[in-house]
């Protein structure tokens, strides 16, 4: 797996921190999760950490962009993980997703957050989690009055809306958990 990480460390390709990872590992076992729900691919570092958990977890994950998916491809071959992961080409806002999975793990265009939440809760199944990544973004959430860029102050926004929308969620309760860069774990009501 070292090979997958420096890769995007020396390509500045956003993958999930460790001790995120090692939380995401941790909710799969204990909740024996099997089928998941990935939106956000980039290079397949997750969807292939969270594939080798165990041989009966199925994971479908999407990727918008292509140079990301090929990659993404590459690797999954690499780590003979074809039959468990299923790559879906294309914008997350778009596609059509069957079935109910056990986990859904946001982890793409934080500015979108809300809209993935919306369009995938459908496809979760009842006693599944929807897991978001991102969401203390680096503790500027928590500090808004440090950013000076207004494109990232208007992202730091989008994310607190987020979370209230998460908070004020009438369907999902929420908890929020200090972990990576800020995960959120959402379970219907
Ligand atoms: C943070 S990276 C994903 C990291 C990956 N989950 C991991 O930890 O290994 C976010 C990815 O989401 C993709 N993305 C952003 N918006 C998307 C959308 N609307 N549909 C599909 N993919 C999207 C980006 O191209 C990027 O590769």
């Amino acid at each position: 797996m070292g090979s997958l990480e420096l890769f995007a460390k020396e390509n500045n390709v956003p993958i999930i921190q460790k001790d995120g990872l090692n939380f995401l590992i941790n909710f799969i076992k204990e909740n024996n999760v099997k089928n998941i729900l990935e939106i956000g691919t980039a290079i397949g570092y997750s969807a292939i950490n969270m594939a080798l958990i165990s041989s009966d977890i199925n994971i479908t994950t999407i990727e918008r962009n292509k140079q990301m998916y090929d990659l993404a491809k590459e690797n999954v071959k690499k780590f003979n993980l074809e039959n468990r992961i299923n790559l879906i080409f294309g914008d997350a806002l778009e596609t059509i997703v069957d079935g109910t999975y056990d986990l859904i793990f946001i982890d793409a265009a934080k500015a979108q957050y809300i809209k993935f939440f919306e369009r995938y809760k459908s496809n979760l199944s009842k006693k599944g989690a929807i897991i978001t990544d991102n969401l203390n973004f680096h503790g500027l959430t928590a500090h808004p009055e440090k950013i000076h860029s207004k494109n990232l102050k208007a992202l730091v926004s989008k994310i607190n809306n987020y979370r209230n929308f998460l908070k004020q969620n009438q369907e999902f309760r929420t908890k929020f958990y200090e972990v990576g860069d800020g995960i959120a774990v959402s379970k219907m009501e």
